[in-house]
């Protein structure tokens, strides 16, 4: 007989034949940055996110220094939203107002800009329209503008999310035309058409409104195409990859991981994170226990970075453990 409980009987066993671990330098923290004074303003479908205004910045951003985790994502709800999403690709917008005050203030912290239209555009979708229909290849010179103003405020990685295709190609040669050769792209290779994204749409402001994303995110049937998203990405020039969401993806980041050599990156995204807060506020789960399974299965199916609105709870956990 296989006696499995032998290297189980004690905490220190369990530890010394623990395969996978979550290191804080492996989670980044979302942040919502809203044009504004003064604004610090709880998000009713995400417990303890908030948007804030460049100016209350501080606190959060003094959280994440302390916490050890490796930065931060940002995505900006502008004050003016039109047709063409100008305030994206406006170098006083307020996405690089607050990338220029971060990296002036925390030289040190990585900075990920989320390069996407639909927070800026009156519409709410992530390309141009005409017609009713999203148009692919009229939004790229835009998304190629955002990026080089996101590089130019101070931003340290691009990460594209908005699923047209040829947009990683067209963001990398935009970046190094404008000499930003030595700014990687974090590509949301594999992002799914999900559900579990309407908490953010409250956060960020940004849901459509028409119709929904699936002409251009991908059907969540679709593991063996995700494969294929990715590969074209890389070959485009991206530098690390993503699998958006997480959780119900798990066979798709662990098909990446055997395939790809990149990092890989996965977005545990609103409304993962939602359920587990509701599902904790109702004490009817222990939240620490969960959050850390959930990242851990993350970590096991093959993620190197975890983009998580749990981020500061589990670096104070996994502090705390130590
Ligand atoms: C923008 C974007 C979205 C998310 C990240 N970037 C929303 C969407 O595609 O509708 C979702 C993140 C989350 O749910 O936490 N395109
Ligand atoms: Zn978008």
């Amino acid at each position: 007989m296989n006696r499995f409980r032998r290297l189980r009987a004690s905490g220190a066993l369990r530890r010394m034949v623990q395969e996978t671990h979550i290191n804080k330098s492996d989670l980044i923290y979302p942040i919502f940055v809203a044009e504004g004074k003064n604004i610090k303003k709880p998000v009713d479908s995400m417990p303890v996110v908030y948007q804030y205004s460049v100016d209350t910045l501080d606190e959060v951003l003094g959280e994440i220094a302390e916490s050890g985790i490796s930065g931060l994502l940002i995505f900006g709800i502008p004050a003016h939203k039109d047709e063409f999403a100008s305030s994206a690709y406006d170098d006083n917008g307020v996405t690089q107002q607050a990338i220029r005050y971060i990296k002036d203030k925390y030289p040190d912290m990585i900075v990920i800009a989320d390069v996407c239209l639909c927070e800026y555009t009156s519409h709410g979708h992530c390309g141009v329209i005409c017609d009713g229909k999203i148009l692919n290849d009229e939004t790229l010179p835009l998304l190629a503008k955002m990026s080089v103003s996101l590089a130019k405020s101070g931003a340290d990685i691009i990460a594209p999310s908005d699923m047209m295709d040829g947009r990683v190609a067209a963001i990398r040669k935009a970046l190094d035309e404008n000499g930003f050769s030595g700014t990687p792209i974090l590509s949301y290779s594999a992002k799914f058409a999900s559900g579990y994204y309407s908490p953010f749409r409250d956060a960020a402001e940004s849901s459509p409104a028409f119709g929904d994303r699936k002409t251009y995110q991908m059907d969540c049937a679709n593991g063996r195409e995700a494969l294929r998203e990715i590969a074209d990405d890389i070959e485009e020039g991206a530098d690390m990859v993503m699998v958006k969401p997480a959780l119900a993806y798990l066979d798709v980041l662990k098909a990446a991981r055997e395939r790809f050599d990149l990092p890989i990156a996965a977005y545990n995204v609103s409304g993962e994170y939602s359920m587990v807060k509701a599902a904790a506020q109702n004490g009817w789960i222990d939240e620490k226990r969960i959050v850390m399974e959930n990242l851990t299965a993350i970590k096991r199916a093959g993620a190197d970075i975890i983009i998580t609105y749990h981020a500061l709870d589990a670096a104070k956990w996994l502090e705390e453990e130590k």
